[in-house]
């Protein structure tokens, strides 16, 4: 999936993947990171999702990065922010209120440019890329946070009867990505209502990423 992939995406308004209501695992696990009002939630691959309206609403300070400059300006329409834009290496930086979101590729984005996060939330992110560039994201995502605490959302199911994104991430693949740096802690599995994309059956997970140094 190159930029351009997405760029089109956003430009034919070809967002299958946004839902119309903050995500049910979000709302319902989000209180196992144990933050404090304010803390910053990264939220990476971000789209527009209304997962940021709600992490705002419970006091959170969020950071995105996301390609799309489509995808951000509606993101600060759909809230009623009037964005402050400035630069940053990697192209610009959408800010208003406790909402900071860097258009540009994540991989461009450092830690020292990104700041110190509390927590990391990916929906739709490690399973939007394909195989053969997970491994760089989850190890890029870890550095860049210092390995914050995170909850992430995948889902599994037979690779070959879709082709993805989303891609399958199996259990064993999150632990090979992750378990260096993390405790890892399944929280829910639910089954996809319908299968995904009615095509096969799919089952959504929610991890607890636990920091194994902190
Ligand atoms: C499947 S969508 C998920 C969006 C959002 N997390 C959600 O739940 O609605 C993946 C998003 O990641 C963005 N994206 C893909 N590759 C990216 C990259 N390398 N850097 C930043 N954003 C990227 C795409 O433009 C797209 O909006």
């Amino acid at each position: 999936m190159d930029e351009l992939f997405w760029q089109k995406k956003w430009e034919q308004n070809q967002i299958g993947f946004h839902e119309p209501t903050p995500h049910s695992f979000l709302v319902q696990y989000f209180s196992f990171l144990h933050l404090k009002k304010g803390a910053c939630v990264f939220v990476p691959l971000c789209g527009k999702s209304l997962d940021i309206h709600w992490l705002l609403i419970q006091g959170m300070t969020v950071v995105g990065v996301e390609l799309s400059r489509i995808a951000v300006e509606s993101l600060f329409q759909e809230l009623g922010y009037t964005p402050c834009v400035t630069e940053w290496d990697g192209g610009v930086t959408f800010e208003a209120g406790k909402l900071r979101v860097y258009v540009g590729n994540v991989f461009d984005l450092t830690a020292q440019e990104l700041g110190g996060v509390s927590a990391v939330y990916d929906r739709a992110a490690l399973i939007a890329l394909p195989e053969a560039t997970r491994h760089k994201y989850a190890a890029h995502i870890v550095s860049i946070t210092q390995a914050a605490p995170q909850l992430l959302i995948t889902l599994d199911y037979e690779q070959a009867a879709l082709k993805g994104p989303p891609f399958s991430v199996g259990e064993e693949e999150v632990r090979q990505l992750y378990a260096a740096s993390y405790e890892l802690e399944i929280l829910e599995r639910e089954d996809v209502e319908g299968g995904l994309k009615g095509v096969c059956p799919a089952v959504e997970m929610i991890w607890h990423l636990k920091p194994l140094s902190k």
